[in-house]
């Protein structure tokens, strides 16, 4: 049972599984939870009336707007389940004195794990090996892959969850190249990583994979320069966020050829569309549409981080920021970034 002062938290777009393992968690903390389907937005921002802590997930769209009706109704925190924070209009919280936590790592495993998955699929082509031997051809034209150990793997981000991933990778017997402006990654450095400038990795990379945050300068850090500047034929992950890639330049990269294969689990304009069952409507993205038409492309919705051991530790981690913000001594709290 609540502590008759217990903070009251609203979790919007959520789903089975986070009601399943916010209860689990909450049995240690105590926190009055409501869950609500509806994404956050202007309109059902009216739902969080008289909560005091509010928890959107990644496609809420936490603008100035919704901040302020947030606000009004009583609102002062903004107790993100998620690592990434590019959906929230961190100034207009500043301003509004609205505190925002995050969970700055919950499973970098599972990220990771996902994307080293999409990898091992486009490169061995089990997508279409796994179709095709449920209908009765056991051929292998068209099949063919190569071999991971001995190429060379382009991290781009190196904080938590690309150094597992270059961890995993090097463990391929792969040849790391790191790009990040921060201090680079001591383990990967012990396993003979070299960090390089983002050309530099870009030309020299059988696989690029993308572990930064969207920030205004990594928006379309990945555009049809990047992609032009690439080996030939070589693979691009994205386990970040959308917008890190222009999209719009990807269909010309693969129909030349010069994108050889391409993983997305998350994407520019996945807002109303990941996360939900769409199989009965007609897709009107048709970049997307277009996308999932190539056979060396394979699309996850957004699901890297989906391991029971990440919910666990998304539930328990933002549940602690509740209550630690709750006592007055606010933890994984999300700054104005300088950029
Ligand atoms: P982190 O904050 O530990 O690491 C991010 C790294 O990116 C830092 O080392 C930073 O210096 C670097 N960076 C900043 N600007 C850069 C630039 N211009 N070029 C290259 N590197 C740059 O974050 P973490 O936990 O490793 O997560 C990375 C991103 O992964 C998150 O921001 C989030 O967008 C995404 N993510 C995706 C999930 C999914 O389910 N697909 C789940 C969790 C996170």
């Amino acid at each position: 049972m609540p502590a008759p002062n217990a903070t009251r938290l609203i979790l919007f777009s959520s789903r089975q599984y986070d009601a399943d393992t916010f209860r689990q968690a909450n049995e240690a903390f105590g926190v009055e939870l409501d869950f609500q389907e509806a994404h956050l937005d202007a309109q059902t921002a009216i739902l969080a009336r008289g909560f005091t802590a509010v928890c959107p997930f990644v496609n809420d769209g936490v603008d100035a707007a919704v901040l302020e009706k947030l606000h009004e109704g009583g609102t002062r925190l903004v107790a993100l389940r998620s690592a990434g924070f590019n959906h929230v209009d961190l100034h207009a919280a500043k301003r509004l004195g609205i505190t925002v936590t995050r969970v700055p790592a919950y499973s970098p495993h599972a990220v990771a794990e996902h994307a080293v998955g999409m990898i091992l699929t486009l490169n061995r082509r089990l997508h279409r090996a796994v179709a095709r031997t449920r209908d009765g051809d056991f051929s292998l034209n068209g099949l063919l892959g190569f071999d991971l150990y001995g190429k060379t793997v382009g991290v781009i981000g190196t904080g938590i969850i690309g150094r597992v991933f270059g961890n995993i990778m090097a463990g391929f017997g792969m040849q790391v190249l790191a790009y990040d402006p921060g201090p680079p990654a001591q383990d990967l450095l012990e396993r003979g990583a070299r960090y390089v400038g983002l050309d530099e990795l870009l030309a020299n990379s059988d696989i690029v994979s993308l572990h930064c945050p969207l920030l205004p300068s990594t928006y379309h850090l990945i555009d049809e320069h990047a992609l032009a500047r690439m080996k030939r034929g070589a693979m691009l992950i994205n386990t970040g966020r959308g917008g890190l890639v222009e999209s719009n330049a990807l269909t010309g990269a693969l129909k030349s050829g010069q994108l050889g294969h391409l993983g997305l689990d998350v994407y520019e304009e996945e807002g109303g569309l990941f996360f939900e069952d769409h199989s009965d409507s007609l897709l009107q993205d048709d970049v997307l549409a277009r996308l999932l038409t190539f056979p060396n492309v394979i699309i996850t919705a957004h699901q890297a981080f989906f391991t029971r051991e990440a919910l666990i530790e998304i539930a328990s981690t933002t549940l602690g920021n509740v209550k630690a913000w709750e006592a007055d001594a606010p933890r994984n709290v999300v700054d104005v970034p300088q950029d």
